[in-house]
Order: C-alpha cells, then sequence, then structure tokens
C-alpha cells in the first residue's frame, strides 16, 4: 500500500492549476444517464471516485471514453437499472444515479451507500422528496426499489442536502409537470448541474438560489459540457501555502465559489490577490486564529474544516471551530494532536490552541479531507518526517496531489510500503 512521506518546514512558492470539480463531474456524469445521446465533458478529473462512477454507469450499459480530461458518455444503450452494493459502497455519489434511474425509466434498484467515516449520512430527504413526485419506494435486501411515472410536485427539504437537490433536479426533469423544489442546496456544483441539464433540453430555473423550478421534459438530448473548478482543491493549496508561511497562486479557480472561506483565510493573516481565474496567497506575517462554523454554501465549507484546522494549529491564539453540516468530522484531531497539535473536541465543537510548531509523526489516513488536512500538518511541521497511509483516500479527491506539491518546493515523495 502507498504511503506519502514529507519532510515539512519549507515554505511553499508558486503556482498550481487546479482541476476539475470532483463533486460537480459526480453528478454530471450521473445525469447523462438521462440522455438519449452522447454527452462530452471537459475537464474531468482523473481521480478514483469518477473511475468508480465510470465502472457504475458502464456496468448499466452506458460506453464511456475518457482520455485525458475529456469523457463521452453514450447512455443511449443503457439495459441495466440496478446499481449493486459493491460499486455503491466504495463512494456515497454512487446514490446519485437513483433520480436520473427513475427520470429514465420508471423503476431503479439501488443499493444503500451504508455509513461512512464522517458519520450516517442518510438518505431519507432524497426517498421523501422522488416519494412526493409520485415514486413508490421500498427498502429490499439493503436495495432502494423506487418505480412509478413521476409527476411535477412541491417539496421542501428539512435541510439543504447537496446530493438530494441533485438526485431530484435529475429526477424532476423527466417528470410530468412542474416541480418547485424549496429550501434547496445552493452550492456551485448545483448551478454546474443544472447549466448541464438545461443544455441537454432540461427547463431549470433558480438553481444557486434557495427556490428551484423545474418543468419536466418528454426527452433529454446529447450535451457538451466544462466541469467548473474544484473550490475544495483550490482551498487545500491556498491553506497549504498559508500554512508553510509561503506565497502560492491557483490557477483556473473561481473565488465567487469560496466566498466566506477567502475572508476567513484574510482573517487569519493571509494576503489575497484575486485576477480572473488566479487567487494567490501570500503569508509572510504572522498567521492569527480565528473562528469557524461550517454551514451549506455560501458559508464555510465542511469540505475544508479539517484543512484548515492544520493551519490553525500554528496560528497564534485560540480558534474555536464548529462543524455544523457533518456529525464525528473531526477524524484528523487524534492525528493532529500526535503530531504536537493542541486541539480539545466536545462535540460538534474543537478549541484550537496554535503551538509554536508541529513535528512530524506517523499518522493514518481516515477520510479524504482529513487526510488532505495530514499532509498540509506534515507541510508545517518544522521538524521530523511524517509518513501518512491509507493514503488511497487521498486518491479519491486529488490529482497525484504529492506532484503537485512538490512542484511548488514541498518535500514530499510518495513510496510504496
Ligand atoms: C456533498 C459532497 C460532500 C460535502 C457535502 C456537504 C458530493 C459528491 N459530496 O455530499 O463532499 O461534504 O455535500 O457540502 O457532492 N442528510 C440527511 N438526509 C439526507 C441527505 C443528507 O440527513 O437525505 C444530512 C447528512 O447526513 C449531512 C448533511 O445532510 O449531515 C449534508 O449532507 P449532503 O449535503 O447531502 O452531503 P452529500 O450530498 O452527501
Amino acid at each position: 500500500m502507498d504511503k506519502i512521506l514529507i519532510r515539512g518546514g519549507r515554505p511553499l512558492r508558486g503556482t498550481v492549476q487546479v482541476r476539475g470539480a470532483k463533486n460537480a463531474a459526480l453528478p454530471l456524469m450521473a445525469a447523462s444517464i438521462l440522455a438519449e445521446e452522447a454527452c462530452t465533458l471537459h475537464n474531468v478529473p482523473c481521480l478514483h471516485d469518477v473511475f468508480t462512477m465510470d465502472k457504475l454507469l458502464s456496468a448499466f450499459g452506458a460506453k464511456i471514453e475518457f482520455t485525458g480530461r475529456y469523457m463521452t458518455i453514450d447512455a443511449s444503450t443503457l439495459d441495466s437499472h440496478v446499481a449493486h452494493y459493491d460499486l455503491v459502497r466504495k463512494m456515497r455519489a454512487s446514490f446519485f444515479v437513483l433520480g436520473p434511474l427513475l427520470g429514465r425509466f420508471g423503476k431503479a434498484r439501488v443499493s444503500l451507500p451504508g455509513g461512512c467515516a464522517i458519520g450516517t449520512r442518510p438518505v431519507d430527504i432524497h426517498l421523501k422528496g422522488l416519494e412526493a413526485l409520485g415514486a413508490s419506494i421500498a427498502i429490499e435486501d439493503g436495495y432502494v426499489v423506487a418505480e412509478g411515472a413521476l409527476k411535477g410536485a412541491e417539496f421542501s427539504f428539512d435541510f439543504p442536502s447537496v446530493g438530494a437537490t441533485e438526485n431530484l433536479m435529475m429526477a424532476a426533469s423527466r417528470a410530468k409537470g412542474v416541480t418547485r423544489l424549496f429550501n434547496v442546496a445552493r452550492e456551485p456544483e448545483i448551478v454546474d448541474l443544472a447549466h448541464f441539464l438545461n443544455s441537454m433540453g432540461a427547463q431549470i430555473s433558480g438553481a444557486g438560489t434557495d427556490l428551484i423550478t423545474i418543468v419536466g421534459v418528454d426527452s433529454l438530448g446529447g450535451t457538451e459540457h466544462t466541469v467548473i473548478p474544484d473550490r475544495i482543491e483550490a482551498g487545500t493549496f491556498l491553506i497549504a501555502g498559508m500554512a508553510t508561511r509561503g506565497d502560492v497562486t491557483v490557477l483556473n479557480a473561481n473565488a465567487d465559489h469560496l466566498p466566506t472561506f477567502l475572508g476567513k483565510l484574510r482573517d487569519a493573516g493571509a494576503e489575497l490577490e484575486v485576477h480572473g481565474t488566479r487567487i494567490r496567497v501570500n503569508a509572510s506575517a504572522a498567521l492569527k486564529a480565528v473562528d469557524v462554523t461550517t454551514l451549506p454554501f455560501p458559508g464555510f465549507p465542511t469540505d475544508l474544516q479539517a484543512q484548515m484546522m492544520s493551519m490553525l494549529c500554528v496560528a497564534d491564539g485560540v480558534s474555536i471551530m464548529r462543524e455544523s453540516v457533518f456529525e464525528n468530522r473531526f477524524m484528523q484531531v487524534a492525528e493532529l494532536i500526535r503530531m504536537g497539535a493542541d486541539i480539545g473536541l466536545d462535540g460538534n465543537s474543537a478549541v484550537v490552541r496554535g503551538v509554536k510548531a508541529l513535528s512530524g509523526a506517523p499518522v493514518m489516513a481516515s477520510d479524504l479531507r482529513a487526510s488532505a488536512a495530514l499532509v498540509i500538518a506534515g507541510l508545517a511541521a518544522s521538524k521530523g518526517e511524517t509518513s501518512i497511509s491509507r493514503v488511497y483516500h487521498i486518491d479519491r479527491g486529488y490529482e497525484r496531489i504529492e506532484e503537485r506539491l512538490a512542484s511548488i518546493g514541498a518535500d514530499i515523495e510518495r513510496v510504496n510500503d
């Protein structure tokens, strides 16, 4: 199994190209199920989660070509509506195929994703929403069995779930009549999905606000679309630049997708410059503690909480971090403490007392963003070597992270243990 070795304490300097967003690419791939012609996606990241979705769609009978960052999905040949446990359990986003399968075939059988390292993550909102659209839903042998001709309806979300908003938008695109979804998620990935579906012939308005209206259509056709930049990857590189007191510019980023996050970096002492699709962080001044509460967009993204914590471990003062989106999303804390961090946990809050320096240690990645946090802590550690095991977690969401960090001055390598 691969490990990542880091000798920290070197300020990162230079430019890094941000890849296409994983969390946009996965629902876009799932949405291609709705098209009776081929769809082409540009700027698709080469990530394990993308390969898992590729396998899932191929298992339904779709023909997929993926070369470079360019993917063509021809779902005209689809002959199965069953998503098996072995693929769904690998990646929760596999559940995004439920809405489009139901929209296209009027039936779907999709394994329940099960628990995961960052909380129980139920799918009740997805299912209640599909029931509101007229689907009958049963749970049989660990699978969601959904059936029925979908009809437009009104549905209000208890919580603005990203995945449920995407599943319902996709399903309602092929429902008869008008659907109005209230209190939906407003993440940039939702807007990207709406653009994609509309370019296939769907009629969706309001994406990016908390009310989405969908006028169902009889069929959807092929299209071509470019995946938006990965805001979480951009944020991760910017935090790495700050934590190492460096000067890092991310290219192909969109600052409008990171409003609260960039404000917090400034509060923590960053000099930030935004020019078009370039965001530069310069952290020559001392780092300051800041309080952070994760929230749905446009709030501070939960997917950047762990990485931000690593940086705050070496900032002056005490930061309070509150995780309000997921339960049990402080998996990185125990490992950061082993590197010399001073962090106290109380339920969904963490008190981070800045220390002068972290030191390298052997640590274990537990989930995708927690592993990115350990990489940042390793880069910031002023002495010793950090070896991170179970790096397959990081490969789910970051393309060759060690090569890209090395290109901006990190002493980092991947070794096969
Ligand atoms: C997506 C992102 C993930 C990100 C998260 C929140 C993808 C592939 N993943 O995950 O990286 O961390 O948004 O920004 O896009 N919930 C329910 N019932 C449901 C659905 C969700 O209670 O039916 C709860 C979850 O347990 C969680 C919260 O809602 O506490 C947010 O989850 P959700 O927005 O659905 O996250 P995902 O779509 O799974």
